[in-house]
């Protein structure tokens, strides 16, 4: 796959240097994201603010399409994990096609250049508008997730007198271990269509739909997972289904299985690529091009939130708590109130302080607006810290609460910042209302 960046004029950079260095790292006790110091960024745009190393981005792109090297394939970058038009921009750049699930997630797409063909649209309650802005769009592919859907896409494509190309998103019953608002893949849950269904929808669409082009089958069975067993699981799946429906006459020629991949946030190991690549190895994919939706693998470590404390409230006695009280809150990152999700967070500048166990909590007014709870560390009022592993589902998932503004989001390449978006205002977030 290595033509794609020489076609789009991608040149990975100083390779040999960043491969023997993390993109993050603490540099004469200083916190970088690549060659810029998190302090000159914070006092620059202030905090809270995410950044994200785009070094750190292009590498694992590269890595993933190098684990995938043995067959034919295409990575969709799934735009819900982090969808700032100056991450959609480099990705569409590098030659990544996009996974979304919303007409919104198109618009941006498109806003940053991506190709719609280059687009596949997963997701369980499409609208008739997003479908016909899809369908005209010449989007590569609506990922179907239940009957109704398909004649409601297969009557959006003949009132607009247009050929859609579709594809059968499976529920293939395989368990995950992960976070249970995560897990997509089993009949319990609401995604995609059982085997023997999603086939004869697939015979249908290919024998009565004349606007609808059958692609394929896909996959999706959870989020942040670290075993290759599931996908194991998934991939024999689909090859079978692929081969029945050779069996009726129905040609498959695309299987996808899917994001998921696991990142460390603690001390977890990152999802196996070399797994990945011994996985597909062991199987014969032959002519059949196989897609990967990756997002948090991509972006997640890539990203940092930038944060000052603003207050210390130190335990009165034995019964109390350490509050660090910091400027970021649960609208900034709702992760850990949502999911209790761990990330990792650290003073951006080393200090000789004494250490204490703090919880990281935000100006939010409820107790489940905290960051980070029972760390150590050195902590003191006006400091900077850095919350960890936030390239992914941090800022698309920030929200207003408490009429909180958004984050700016600034994208480092090498030495260059680029504020990816700017911070918000009260005017931006009462622009819509009347009083
Ligand atoms: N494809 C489909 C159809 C998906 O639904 C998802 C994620 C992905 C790909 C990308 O999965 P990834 O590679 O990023 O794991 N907000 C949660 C994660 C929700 C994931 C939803 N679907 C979190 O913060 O952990």
């Amino acid at each position: 796959m290595v033509f794609i960046y020489l076609q789009r004029g991608f040149k990975p950079r100083r390779q040999d240097k960043r491969n023997c260095k993390l993109p993050i790292e603490r540099r004469q006790g200083l916190l970088y994201v690549d060659e810029v110091s998190c302090h000159e960024i914070a006092e620059k745009y202030g905090t809270p603010c995410y950044v994200y190393s785009w070094w750190d981005i292009a590498q694992r792109y590269q890595e993933f399409d190098s684990a995938l090297d043995s067959v034919r394939h295409r990575i969709r970058y799934a735009v819900k994990a982090n969808s700032n038009l100056g991450i959609l921009r480099r990705m569409s750049d590098i030659g990544a096609g996009f996974d979304i699930v919303s007409g919104g997630e198109l618009e941006r797409v498109m806003l940053a250049g991506g190709q719609p063909e280059d687009v596949v649209f997963s997701g369980v309650g499409k609208s008739r508008q997003e479908i016909s802005f899809a369908i005209k769009a010449s989007v590569g592919s609506l990922n179907i997730e239940s009957e109704s859907e398909l004649k409601r896409i297969a009557e959006a494509a003949h009132a607009v007198g247009l050929s859609a190309n579709v594809a059968i998103r499976v529920n293939p019953n395989v368990a995950v271990e992960t976070h249970p608002y995560i897990a997509t893949g089993l009949h319990e849950n609401k995604f995609g269509i059982p085997e023997d269904q999603a086939l004869s929808l697939a015979v249908h669409i290919h024998h009565n739909e004349p606007n609808l082009q059958f692609q394929g089958l896909a996959c999706h069975i959870g989020s942040q997972l670290h075993d290759i067993e599931p996908y194991v699981a998934v991939l024999d799946a689909l090859l079978s289904c692929q081969e029945r429906l050779a069996e009726a006459s129905v040609p498959c020629p695309t299987l996808g299985i899917g994001g998921g991949f696991g990142i460390r946030y603690e001390q977890e190991s990152s999802f196996s690529f070399e797994d990945l690549s011994a996985l597909l190895e062991n199987r014969t994919l032959g002519e059949t091009e196989l897609e990967v939706e990756p997002g948090r693998s991509l972006v997640g470590n890539a990203g940092v939130l930038l944060t000052r404390v603003e207050y210390l409230k130190p335990a009165p006695a034995t019964e109390f708590r350490n509050f660090c009280v910091v400027d970021a809150a649960m609208n900034d990152l709702v992760r850990p109130a949502l999911y209790q999700a761990y990330h990792a967070i650290e003073p951006v500048e080393v200090s000789d302080a004494g250490e204490q166990v703090w919880d990281v909590v935000g100006p939010v007014c409820e107790s489940g607006d905290f960051i980070a709870q029972e760390r150590k560390f050195a902590a003191h009022e006006g400091q900077l810290l850095a919350i960890r592993s936030v390239g992914a589902y941090g800022f698309t998932m920030s929200s207003n609460y408490n009429s909180r503004g958004r984050a700016p989001e600034i994208i480092v390449d090498g030495d260059k910042i680029s504020e990816a978006r700017r911070r918000e205002s009260i005017q931006d977030l009462v622009r819509l209302e009347v009083s």
